[in-house]
């Protein structure tokens, strides 16, 4: 029976105060249904940034250095991340069941590095993504490749599934070879990705112009790291890129091919959530790693 002692006659209505629901401080997502607000939620934190660690690499490369045992590199480094990027066969063998973070889960493949890799396919059912409770789906979008067309229905047919089912959509700018990453193709492909339905962008850095790509971008855009570079050169271009608008970072390489991969994490946590200069993240890495240079 229900224990009905001590009820206590309600009082507190806060009559003449509105209600009232915070504004999200996820770019663009003000409108947006609640599941997917809430899963937004889960990859960004309440500073409106995400630390996205990208290990999806093998859907089209196979085992890329240091992706050889995901189980040992990768796994271990997931405390200090926002969001996890990976594919369903890695979710489902490697990653534990019972890790707090946000799942981005690859839903796009087809080609690998072998063949043309603009001509991909939408390579899962959205319900797997539910199944899985992923905070979002990431595909790749070509634009200016020989697939141009056949990437961006791939995105928007994910799109209109996401939507139905409340998971959010982040379109990667997939740059193909012969294409310059400058500010002008940069915020041609994030522009489409956005207009065409995506929540959530996904691209590369460039020195001139990244203000106002991410400007012109009415979602979060958040950073792909690209190539191993030095350790501070990686620090200041995450650095950057949050200073000049995105929303964070989705950086692999760069963290889980270091030496010291769990002290590099936390340096680019130190920049995409406390601000922390480049060079100081460099120092913190050196120190957390026990002076680690590479
Ligand atoms: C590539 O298409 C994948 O989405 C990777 O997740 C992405 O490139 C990020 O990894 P990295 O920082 O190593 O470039």
């Amino acid at each position: 029976m229900a224990d009905l002692d001590s009820i206590v006659e309600a009082k507190d209505y806060g009559v003449g105060r509105p209600q009232t629901v915070p504004a999200s401080p996820i770019k663009g997502s003000d409108q947006l249904d609640f599941g997917m607000r809430h899963r937004l939620g889960r990859i960004f934190q309440h500073d409106g940034r995400t630390v996205m660690l990208a290990f999806d690499h093998g859907y089209f490369q196979g085992p890329t250095r240091g992706l050889e045992r995901i189980d040992l590199n990768v796994v271990p480094l997931a405390p200090w991340a926002d969001a996890l990027m990976a594919t369903r066969g890695i979710f489902r063998t490697v990653v534990p069941a019972e890790s707090p973070n946000a799942l981005v889960l690859r839903a796009s493949g087809g080609p690998s590095i072998l063949k043309e890799l603009s001509d991909e396919r939408v390579a899962m059912d959205i319900s797997d993504a539910v199944r899985i409770d992923a905070a979002a789906v990431a595909v790749q979008v070509f634009i200016g490749s020989e697939h141009e067309t056949q990437s961006v229905h791939n995105m928007t047919q994910l799109v209109d599934a996401g939507l139905a089912v409340g998971v959010p959509v982040v379109g990667v700018t997939a740059v193909g070879r012969d294409l310059v990453r400058d500010a002008r193709y940069l915020g041609l492909a994030t522009r489409i990705i956005a207009e065409l339905g995506a929540q959530v962008v996904k691209t590369y850095y460039c020195d001139e112009g990244f203000e106002q790509v991410t400007a012109a971008c009415p979602v979060p855009v958040i950073m792909a790291g690209g190539k191993k570079l030095p350790v501070l050169e990686a620090l200041t271009m995450a650095f950057n890129a949050v200073d000049q608008g995105a929303s964070g970072v989705d950086m692999g390489r760069n963290i889980f091919q270091r030496k010291d991969p769990i002290a590099m994490i936390q340096a680019v946590r130190s920049v995409v959530h406390d601000h922390a200069k480049p060079q100081e993240a460099a120092d913190l890495y050196a120190e957390l790693s026990g002076g680690a240079t590479d």
